[in-house]
């Protein structure tokens, strides 16, 4: 979680380090910091609320200093304070640290310290950082540049848990130091200044060219170089990647909130998607991914595994995977997968879906699949994130920086990855090549059926306006359409704070029906027609128990009495998931707006969920 921002160069630090942490908020957001290298020492300024309220704290105004860190927090450890917030220095002023992760065994470190005398001013893991840092520094025999270098790399190797770092120091006015492991930070480069960051989108406005580290790579920070080293302190040599999306992808272009913009870009993103990967001579052909014929065969288990969201794109693609590929497809809960001895072996092919590509439990899933000796393929939105560096392939969404908490436009294009995924799969093992003509025609379709879609706006806002006081709202949905009620729930809850639930519609009397009663709000999503006429029924039973009901479908309902009918677009069972969550993320928006909610930074969210 939480956001981190740094800056080296000639120009003044502050302003780049707010502008950066504005947009990193989305990424945590109780507290904010920032410290630069000011003539006489580091001058640090801290405080509990958003990174706007920062610019109200005294002394912010006479920040000069053109080397500089910044944090936007996601408290793991300690309660929202300016006490726990960060940058954290250590006793004697020398170091100050920003830190994104956990340090699991900060207890035992503090405990360490504190018997050598040093003293903690915050309750955060963190601290310990700094602290660690100045023991060894005070300890070694090294000089200069190495002697920072080493004290960094002593601290590491105590430390227990994620972490990505930024690190200044009084005695070294002209350097910074960062590092990582198990959390996300890129460098931003350019002849004379650096930018870091937790991710792309926050400096994409100054630099298009970015490095990479690794787990555990040090990179030694000046205005003019930047050196690498591994964590034996040799130097690498590393090369810097461009990054194609623009500034303005990760600006709001006239929209009030990212998440509507997110919304509305999905025709594009879909397109995009599709347009890298679908179709070149007829065949589908997956950039990044070369699997034989020989090799599918052998496969006779898929495990798809993610968290949220991502989680539900699996689930919306367990049956195109099954039917047009006709492997067994189980999808998993990343958290849960990690922990229960799932079995795997050579002939179990895993595929892990992040947007971010930074998510804790999603990547030590893969891992553990690795180590079982499965094959592994990533899907993420995020060009070299962590996940792509563990995985055997990745795939990319081309959906653009997702900035929003809750996830729209990078699920739908997870889908249509998925499903052209399961194309890809189909015709290396030459199998029902009828029925995949038949989706490749479909999936071409689908961006224009989303604008479609999105076009039901004022409809889905007049009915969200009905309801928005509601306590309680719940969903119903069999097959496919259970899976997509499943993300309009969750969507609804992450931002209106609304409590919600979805149920298979056949579930229902088997318990959730006892909540039913006079008012609710029951919305069913009905696009399998086989499964159309059940659902009716359960609905039935909700609305003689007194339940309002709103339906999206693409079904002739004829004149069964709800409340209100939002039709969408007629597609297949495989693509029509794309196509429901469209008027449902839209109820959530508004629904969240009429609230006077921060749609874009719900309560108790973070965009990037980097901590297990
Ligand atoms: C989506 O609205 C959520 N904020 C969340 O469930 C998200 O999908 C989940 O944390 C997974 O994130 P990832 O795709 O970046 O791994
Ligand atoms: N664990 C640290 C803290 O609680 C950092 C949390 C974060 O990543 O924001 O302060």
């Amino acid at each position: 979680m939480c956001g981190i921002v740094g800056y080296i160069g000639t120009q003044k630090a502050e302003p780049i380090l707010i502008n950066g942490l504005l947009r990193l908020e989305y990424r945590g957001y109780d507290s904010a910091g920032i410290a630069t290298i000011e003539n006489n020492g580091i001058k640090n300024i801290k405080n509990k609320g958003r990174v706007n309220d920062l610019l109200s704290v005294k002394g912010i105004e006479n920040l000069k200093g053109t080397i500089g860190i910044g944090h936007t927090r996601w408290a793991t450890h300690g309660k929202p304070s300016s006490e726990n917030s960060h940058p954290h220095l250590d006793n004697s002023n020398t170091f100050a640290v920003v830190h994104n992760g956990i340090i699991e065994n900060y207890a035992e470190l503090r405990k360490d310290l504190e018997s050598k005398g040093y003293h903690f001013l915050s309750e955060t893991d963190t601290e310990v950082i700094p602290n660690l840092i100045h023991y060894f520094y005070n300890k070694s025999n090294l000089q200069g540049e190495l002697k920072f270098l080493s004290a960094v790399n002593e601290t590491c190797k105590m430390l227990k848990g994620s972490f990505a770092l930024e690190i200044i120091s009084s005695d070294y006015p002209d350097s910074m130091i960062v590092v990582r492991k198990d959390s996300p930070l890129v460098i931003g480069t350019s002849p004379t200044e650096h930018y870091i960051s937790s991710d792309i989108p926050a400096i994409l406005s100054f630099t298009k060219d970015f490095y990479l580290l690794n787990d555990l790579e040090f990179a030694y920070l000046s205005r003019n170089s930047i050196k690498f080293y591994d964590s034996a302190l040799q130097e690498i040599s590393k090369t810097a990647t461009s990054i194609e999306w623009s500034a303005a992808a990760a600006e709001k272009d006239g929209f009030e909130d990212f998440m509507l913009k997110e919304i509305y870009e999905q025709p594009k993103s879909i397109r995009e998607t599709i347009g890298s990967h679908i179709i070149k001579d007829g065949k589908c052909i997956i950039d990044g991914l070369d699997l034989s014929k020989e090799y599918l065969q052998t496969i006779n288990k898929i495990f798809i595994v993610a968290c949220g969201t991502a989680m539900h794109a699996g689930l919306a693609c367990k049956t195109v995977l099954e039917q047009i590929c006709e492997i067994s497809t189980e999808v998993d809960i990343a958290s849960e997968f990690r922990y229960r001895n799932p079995l795997i072996n050579k002939n179990t092919l895993c595929i892990f879906i992040s947007q971010s590509g930074e998510t804790a439990d999603t990547i030590a899933a893969l891992k553990l699949a690795r180590e079982k000796g499965a094959k592994t393929i990533a899907i993420s939105n995020v060009i070299g994130s962590s996940i792509s560096r563990e995985a055997d392939y990745t795939i990319y969404t081309h959906a653009g920086p997702e900035i929003a908490v809750a996830s729209t436009k990078a699920y739908t294009a997870q889908i249509m990855l998925l499903d052209i995924l399961a194309l890809y799969l189909a015709e290396t093992l030459e199998i029902n090549l009828d029925k995949v003509e038949i989706i490749k025609k479909e999936l071409l379709e689908i961006p224009s059926k989303v604008e479609e879609c999105l076009a039901l706006a004022p409809e889905v806002k007049e009915f969200a306006n009905k309801v928005y006081k509601e306590k309680d709202i719940f969903f119903l949905g069999r097959g496919l359409d259970y899976s997509s009620s499943l993300e309009a729930s969750l969507k609804l809850k992450e931002i209106s704070y609304i409590h919600s639930d979805a149920y298979a519609a056949g579930e229902l009397k088997h318990g959730p029906i006892a909540l039913i009663e006079n008012g609710i709000t029951v919305i069913g999503i009905l696009t399998v027609p086989h499964l159309v006429e059940k659902t009716v029924s359960n609905l039935q039973e909700v609305i003689t128990r007194g339940a309002k009901t709103l339906i999206v479908t693409n079904q002739d309902l004829g004149d069964k009495k709800f409340d209100k009918v939002i039709r969408i677009p007629e597609a297949s069972e495989y693509v029509s998931p794309i196509l429901s969550i469209i008027p449902m993320q839209l109820f959530a928006y508004y629904i969240s707006k009429e609230k006077g909610l921060d749609v874009d930074k719900p309560r108790n969210l973070a965009k990037s969920v980097t901590v297990e």
